[in-house]
């Protein structure tokens, strides 16, 4: 994908420029004053801690002089026990594999309120869930935002410059415009797509086996969404809805069950995979590109997902050429949308760059994909449940669409109560739980004590959200 050099590498060679200013500082100066060799060991031992110490609280102070410049304060800090808060660290990674994605967080913010710094390795992010927060950062101060050099950069070998790595509201780009009026389409390849996970459900049931949850349903559902995505983004449905689905653990039929894996489903966990190794990324803040000097971790993933993707994305350039050559080709400006066109042709009728249409592929199918695929998920996991709200969704989804037609737009507004539910589900589980932003100037954010002052937030210092109604643990 969008490079071969290592993606830790250039941070790494750039941090190292940074590291051996005082090296050289010490070495300047022996020069130029006479020094016996011992003090000048002893200050090039000494020399990088001192440095890093002077750099800490030569931030620290500038902060504190912008915040009262600014009339605000910081906001509480979450303290652990160890230099550098490197058990906070720890305790997230160890969290994030054994539990909710939010607990060390939300533990976090009953102690401390709504908002609060984190300094990991003397890196400084202020966690919201406060919606005054979230309001200034999203509506009223907008303009002071940008998702930030760091955050791309440690996201650019999956999602390259697709839409969820560029500034502003996607339109920033002109094909997110399209992205937005095209997704009407896609309510076909769902039906279709949806009736073809129904039967698969079915043919188990009549089998005489349960749909286990986890396994069965989680897999039912993620290959319902990327067959559906698939059919809508380039028109050619990848059939992953065809393999067999697993059966319940401790059946006879599991045991015999032999995986065989598709094109499509090494595509769907090798792109799994590079998402995780990206959300990794972000977890170990500025000591990632340590970890990748030699080696891109979304390497042999990414080339297993461009194995899968690139050869559609050929064919849809090749239609293009064959069509220019005919004389048949319309070119179409970015907020045209023919009611015909699957996503892969609207963008191939806006560009030819090959490496534009391929991330803004891949960076919808992230978009739509996982975040509809945990959505339903957890639905249906609701439903199981709680009953009565399945009853109740029955009643109101029969009324409205009774027992033979698929619904339409209108029909999946009108439906108040499937709305309220799936509301509900995404403020439990919500699908996208944390984003972050960097603030280009240092600026104030609401204090949740209306007598106190506001909170200072320095320039280049990330925000992460956290929805405030996510659940505070399992
Ligand atoms: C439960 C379902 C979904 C949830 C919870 C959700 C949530 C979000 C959130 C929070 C963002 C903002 C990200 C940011 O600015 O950092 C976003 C952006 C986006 N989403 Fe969704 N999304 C869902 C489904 C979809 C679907 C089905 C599609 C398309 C097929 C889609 C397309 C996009 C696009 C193109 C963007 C980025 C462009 C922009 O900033 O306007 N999303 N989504």
């Amino acid at each position: 994908m969008p490079s071969s050099v290592p993606p830790g590498l250039p941070h790494v060679l750039r941090s190292l420029v940074y590291l051996s200013a005082p090296f050289l500082a010490v070495y300047v100066f022996s020069y130029f004053v006479k020094i016996p060799t011992w003090a000048f060991l002893v200050l090039q031992t000494v020399c990088l801690p001192i440095y890093l110490v002077a750099c800490v609280k030569i931030k620290d102070f500038r902060g504190r002089r912008a915040a009262a410049h600014l009339g605000a304060i910081p906001p509480p800090s979450h303290d652990g026990e160890s230099l550098g808060n490197i058990d906070i660290l720890v305790k997230f990674q160890r969290i994030y594999k054994q539990g909710f994605l939010g607990d060390g967080v939300s533990e976090a913010h009953a102690e401390l309120g709504g908002t609060f710094n984190l300094s990991i390795l003397w890196d400084t992010t202020t966690v919201t869930n406060d919606v005054n927060v979230i309001k200034t950062v999203l509506a009223t101060d907008f303009n002071n935002y940008v998702k930030g050099n760091f955050f791309q950069a440690f996201m650019y070998s999956v999602l390259g410059t697709g839409v969820f790595n560029a500034d502003g509201m996607g339109c920033g780009c002109d094909f997110h415009c399209g992205a937005r009026s095209i997704t009407h389409n896609s309510q076909t390849p769902q039906a279709r797509c949806g009736n073809a996970a129904l039967h698969k459900m079915k043919e188990r049931l009549v089998e005489g086996h349960a749909i286990d949850f986890q396994k069965a349903m989680q897999d039912l559902v993620s290959r319902f969404t990327l067959d559906s995505a698939s059919e809508f983004l380039f028109g050619k449905c990848v059939n992953v809805l065809e393999s067999p689905l697993p059966y319940p653990p401790q059946t006879p039929e599991a045991s015999r069950q032999e995986e065989v894996l598709t094109l499509a489903d090494k595509f769907a966990r090798a792109f799994s995979r590079a998402q995780d190794t990206i959300a990794h990324r972000g977890r170990l803040g500025y000591i990632w590109p340590w970890l990748e000097i030699f080696n891109d971790k979304t390497g042999e993933d990414m080339e297993i997902v461009d194995s899968f993707l690139n050869p559609i994305l050929e064919d849809a350039l090749e239609k293009q050429r064959a069509e220019k050559k005919a004389g048949l080709w319309q070119d179409a400006k970015s907020d045209e949308v023919n009611d015909q066109d699957t996503f892969l042709d609207h963008l191939v009728r806006t560009t030819t760059d090959s490496q534009v249409i391929h991330d803004e592929i891949l960076n919808i199918l992230i978009a739509g994909r996982d975040t509809t695929a945990g959505t339903l998920t957890f639905a249906v996991y609701f439903l199981c449940m709680y009953p009565r709200v399945l009853e109740r969704l029955r009643k109101e989804v029969l009324e409205t669409v009774g027992y033979s037609r698929r619904p339409d737009y209108d029909d999946i507004k009108s439906m108040k109560y499937l709305r309220a539910f799936l509301n509900e589900v995404l403020r439990l589980y919500p699908a996208v739980p944390f984003n972050v932003r960097y603030a280009v100037n240092d600026t104030t954010v609401p204090n949740p004590d209306p007598t106190g002052r506001p909170f200072f937030v320095a320039a280049g210092q990330p925000k992460d959200y956290w929805g405030p109604d996510a659940p505070l643990s399992g």
